[in-house]
C-alpha cells in the first residue's frame, strides 16, 4: 500500500529533521490487549488511509503483543518501512517483574531491550526508541552512551525521553554535550486538558532552549474528554475493562474532585457543540495540536471509528480564535502559571521568595 498523507499536517520531531504526522496512533491497552487479529488490521489500515503513518508502541505493552501485532499487521498491509516512522520504548521490560536486568534503563537492558523490540516488531530499526520512564539508579552517562550506541548500530535513528523531569532532560543534554554525543529529541509525555502543570510549565524552559517536542500521550484523559464517563461507565470501555482503572473511575464519580471534572466536560461537550460544531473528542485533540510544542498528538483508538471522529480534529484548529480559547480556559480554570525562563523570580517586600 502506497502512502498518501490526505491533508496530514506534519511538524518535525523536536530539534530533528525527522518529520512526524501531527496525529498518530498508540498502541496501549488497545493493540495487542483489548485489540487482537483482524481488528488490529482495520484500525492500522484506518489510519494509514487517513494520513497516520506513524505508530507508538513499548515494551511493556500488553507484555509485547503490542509489537507483535503492529509488526504482523505491517507486514500483511505490505506497508512500505521507509513511509513509516515507528517509535518504540524500553524501561519496564516486556514482562512486569522480570530479573533484575530485564527492566530499567542499564546499559545492558537499554542495549538487549531494543533488539527484543526489533524482534517482536520483526523490523531492522526503529525511528525512534524512547527512555519510557528515568532510571534514577543508572548514571546519565551510562543511559546517554548506551542510546547513542543503540543509534551507532542503525538499530534507531533518534532517542528520547518520556515522563521525565525538565532537570533530568537537561542533565542528559549536559552529558550529550559533554562528550560530543547525540541528545534526546523529543519527550513523550501526558497532556490534556485536566494535565497540564509539567508540559504547560515545567518543560517551558526547554522548548526554547533544546528545541524540544513533545509526542503526547492521553490527550482525552483516556476518554474521560469525549463525555463517554459523564453519566457512569459504558460497557466494553476502557474504564470497565481494565480492572487497574476502576478505582480511578470510582473516584470520578464519587468525588468532589471527580464530579467537578465531569461539570467541566459538559461545559466544553456544549462549547464544542454550540460554537464549533463539533465534539468534545474533537475539541480537546484540536486544543492540544494547536499547541506548537506538541509534535505529534498520539491517538488512542479501540476502533476504526474512533480513529475518524478523532481525525475531525483537524477541521477543529483553525476554528480555535482567541475568544475560544479564552473561554476554554475559564471552563478548565486551572491555567498554569508560567514564569519566563530567564527572569528571577519577584521578592516580596520582606525581599523574600
Ligand atoms: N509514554 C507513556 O508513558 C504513555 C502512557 C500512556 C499512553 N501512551 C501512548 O499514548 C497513546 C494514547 O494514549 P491513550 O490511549 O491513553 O489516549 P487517549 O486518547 O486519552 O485515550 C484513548 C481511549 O479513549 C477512548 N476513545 C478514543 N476516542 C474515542 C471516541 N472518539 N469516542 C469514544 N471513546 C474514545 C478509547 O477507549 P475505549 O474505547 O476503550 O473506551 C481509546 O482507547 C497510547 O496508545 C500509547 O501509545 C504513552
Amino acid at each position: 500500500m502506497k502512502y498518501n498523507p490526505k491533508g496530514m499536517p506534519f511538524r518535525r520531531l523536536g530539534p530533528s529533521g525527522l518529520r512526524v504526522p501531527l496525529f498518530s496512533l498508540g498502541g496501549w491497552l488497545t493493540i495487542g490487549g483489548t485489540v487482537v487479529g483482524d481488528p488490529v488490521k482495520d484500525i492500522i489500515k484506518t489510519a494509514f488511509d487517513n494520513g497516520i503513518n506513524m505508530i507508538d508502541t513499548a515494551e511493556v505493552y500488553s507484555n509485547g503483543q503490542s509489537e507483535i501485532e503492529i509488526g504482523r499487521v505491517i507486514k500483511e498491509l505490505n506497508l512500505e518501512r521507509t513511509d513509516l516512522i515507528i517509535t518504540t520504548k524500553v524501561y519496564f521490560g516486556f514482562k512486569h517483574g522480570g530479573s533484575p536486568n530485564d527492566q530499567g534503563l542499564s546499559r545492558k537492558h537499554i542495549i538487549e531491550g531494543t533488539k527484543a523490540c526489533l524482534e517482536r516488531l520483526q523490523m531492522d530499526y526503529v525511528d525512534v526508541i524512547f527512555a519510557h520512564r528515568p532510571d534514577n539508579t543508572v548514571p546519565m552517562e551510562e543511559v546517554v552512551r548506551a542510546f547513542n550506541w543503540v543509534i551507532e548500530k542503525g538499530w534507531a535513528y533518534y532517542w528520547a525521553t518520556s515522563e521525565w523531569s525538565a532537570r533530568e532532560i537537561e542533565e542528559a543534554h549536559h552529558v550529550a554535550t559533554r562528550f560530543g554525543l547525540i541528545g534526546p529529541i523529543a519527550e513523550q509525555c501526558e497532556h490534556n486538558m485536566f494535565h497540564r502543570e509539567r508540559p504547560e510549565k515545567e518543560y517551558s524552559p526547554l522548548y526554547q532552549k533544546y528545541d524540544l517536542g513533545t509526542t503526547v500521550w492521553s490527550a482525552l484523559a483516556e476518554g474521560l474528554l469525549t463525555g463517554k464517563y459523564n453519566d457512569g461507565i459504558p460497557p466494553g470501555s476502557r474504564f470497565a475493562t481494565q480492572s487497574f482503572l476502576k478505582k480511578r473511575m470510582k473516584s470520578l464519580h464519587e468525588t468532589a474532585e471527580g464530579q467537578d471534572k465531569i461539570r467541566k466536560v459538559r461545559e466544553l461537550t456544549k462549547l464544542a457543540k454550540d460554537e464549533l460544531d463539533t465534539t468534545p473528542a474533537a475539541l480537546a485533540l484540536a486544543w492540544i495540536a494547536r499547541n506548537p510544542n506538541t509534535s505529534t498528538v498520539i491517538l488512542g483508538a479501540s476502533n476504526p471509528q474512533q480513529v475518524l471522529d478523532n481525525l475531525k480534529a483537524l477541521e477543529v484548529i483553525p476554528k480555535l480564535s482567541p475568544a475560544i480559547l479564552e473561554k476554554i480556559e475559564r471552563i478548565l480554570g486551572n491555567t498554569p502559571k508560567t514564569m519566563h525562563p530567564d527572569a528571577r523570580p519577584r521578592l516580596d517586600k520582606f525581599a523574600k521568595l
